[in-house]
């Protein structure tokens, strides 16, 4: 499935946050969404999601839904938004809770799930004896154990050390092989895009405007290939030299606490 932005505009009270985004995520790629601190990156994602009602403009799902989807859109967020007192399994199984499902059924999904995600022998532990990593692929299988058409990931590996981080790159990359499910990635990691995406799109600040679509030009399985290390180079500093004066701007602006 599809998704289309057409006119997208947002303000909460006084903030003008989102202006003008026309958008559309193609079936089956993996966009990401980058842009200084602040920038309206989450509110984007929570109006593509159907969470926030847009001020301006609107968003809708074209398309026909994948096979076995029970809901079309997930989200995975950065903090895990786990159950404490469910066990991983529990987590899991808590995205089917509403579905009319054989208990056979929904025993295929959790373990499907807990299988691609690598928690195949974790279902009976509880959140709070897990490493942040393992927390969030029980965030990515709840996800998608519903088989989503569309999956929303809001810096869903900003919260994790490096290696850890790298980990699971790599494997929400295999996940994503098997389903191609169309993605909709935000961070604010350029390297992080720069690995995942099919393409980026880059927003500004105040208001947030897409301030530059780009398509990756190196195909994802030969990024890490020294033959394409320079034009992947040469795009980050690209992004890096379009984000850097608002990312300065967001990094000194003092917060109005009252
Ligand atoms: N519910 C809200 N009410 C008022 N202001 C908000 C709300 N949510 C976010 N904002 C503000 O809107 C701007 C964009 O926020 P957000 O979409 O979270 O940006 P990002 O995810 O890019 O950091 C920020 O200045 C933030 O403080
Ligand atoms: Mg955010």
């Amino acid at each position: 499935m599809e998704l289309r932005a057409e006119g997208i505009g947002h303000r909460y009270g006084a903030l003008d946050v989102l202006d003008g985004i026309d958008l559309s995520v193609r079936e089956g790629e993996i966009l990401a969404v980058i842009g200084p601190s602040g920038c309206g990156k989450s509110t984007l994602l929570g109006i593509l999601g159907g969470l926030i009602r847009p001020t301006a403009g609107r968003a809708a799902i074209v398309g026909d839904a994948p096979q076995g989807c029970l809901n079309a859109l997930t989200y995975v967020f950065q903090d895990f938004a786990l159950l404490p007192w469910r066990s991983v399994a529990g987590n899991v199984g808590l995205a089917l809770e509403h579905h009319p499902l054989s208990r056979g059924e929904r025993h295929r999904r959790i373990a499907d799930a807990l299988a691609l995600t690598g928690l195949a022998d974790f279902a009976d532990a509880y959140p709070k004896q897990l490493s942040g990593g393992m927390r969030q692929r029980v965030g990515i299988a709840r996800a998608i154990v519903v088989r989503p058409a569309v999956l929303l990931m809001d810096e869903p590996l900003s919260a994790l050390d490096a290696q850890t981080r790298e980990l699971l790159q790599e494997e929400l990359l295999a996940i994503w092989a098997r389903e191609r499910t169309t993605t909709v990635y935000v961070t604010h990691n350029l390297m992080e895009a720069l690995r995942l995406a099919d393409r980026i799109a880059v927003l500004s600040r105040r208001p947030g405007r897409l301030k530059d679509l780009i398509e990756v030009p190196v195909p994802r399985e030969m990024r890490g290939e020294p033959g394409h290390a320079a034009a992947l180079t040469a795009l980050h500093d690209r992004l890096w030299q379009s984000i850097r004066p608002e990312a300065a701007a967001a990094d000194r602006e003092i917060v109005d606490a009252a």
